[in-house]
């Protein structure tokens, strides 16, 4: 059995996603690390700030990035098992801290619109979901990554209410600076994951969306597991 929860940023995927795969003695993979890992090693080795004017992108420089990156995706691997997988690139294994930072969170949207980076990591996915039951979290899951898993599950949630939730998690008092950047940054990053060409953040068609501005964490794992096992009867 897979199940793939897609979803905006924050709106709780990873949260739901290690519960549910707990409840049911599933693995659980939270894709977006993968990204993050690759974006964090290109900034680690000064690849970025990627070339932006019409006049790079067009030209040889944005190509060697591209390739520079495809070349760190295909590095890339997910170690461990179960619910704990450490995300390592060309050997370097990464931390969630250094994944979770602010300019990670900035470029990464740039490194996931890049097929060839997405075509590499996909593999990575794929290969975490053969081994036996598991749940993976991300953008494209249901759609691309693992079109055919059983149970499909959209999480979503209006961008104030993700952002308030993020500020919390981080200590961030509500309205306060922090929290309206991270407000900035959540829908900033949503708007480039959904107008990409490849792979955009969209709901599958057969996905069951849940909107959780109302409903608490545990509710939300409840009813993804209630639908796991309805599909698996
Ligand atoms: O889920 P998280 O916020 O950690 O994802 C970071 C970024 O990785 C997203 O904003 C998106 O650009 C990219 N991503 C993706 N496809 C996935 C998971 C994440 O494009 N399956």
């Amino acid at each position: 059995m897979r199940i793939a929860i897609d979803g905006p940023a924050s709106s709780g995927k990873s949260s739901v996603g290690r519960l549910v795969a707990e409840e049911l003695g599933f693995g659980f993979l939270d894709t977006g690390l993968l990204y993050r890992a690759i974006t964090r090693r290109a900034i680690d080795l000064g690849w970025f700030p990627v070339p932006t004017t019409a006049a790079e992108v067009a030209g040889v420089a944005y190509d060697q990035v591209r390739r520079d990156l495809t070349e760190l995706a295909s590095a890339t691997d997910a170690q461990g098992s179960g619910l704990s997988f450490t995300i390592v690139v060309d050997g370097t294994p990464l931390s969630d801290a250094q994944l979770e930072a602010a300019d990670v969170e900035l470029f990464v949207p740039a490194v996931a619109s890049i097929e060839s980076v997405r075509d590499a990591l996909r593999a990575v996915q794929r290969s975490v979901a053969t081994r036996g039951g598991s749940v993976l979290a991300g953008r494209d899951i249901g759609t691309v990554v693992l079109p055919d898993a059983e149970c499909k599950i959209f999480l979503d949630a209006t961008a104030e209410a993700r952002a308030s939730r993020r500020a919390t998690q981080r200590g961030y008092a509500v309205g306060s600076a922090e929290h309206q950047a991270i407000l900035a940054s959540l829908i900033a990053r949503d708007a480039e994951d959904r107008a990409r060409p490849v792979a955009p953040l969209i709901a599958a068609t057969d996905a069951i969306t849940i909107y959780t501005d109302e409903i608490a964490l545990t509710d939300v794992v409840k009813q993804v597991v209630a639908e796991a096992r309805r599909v698996a009867r």
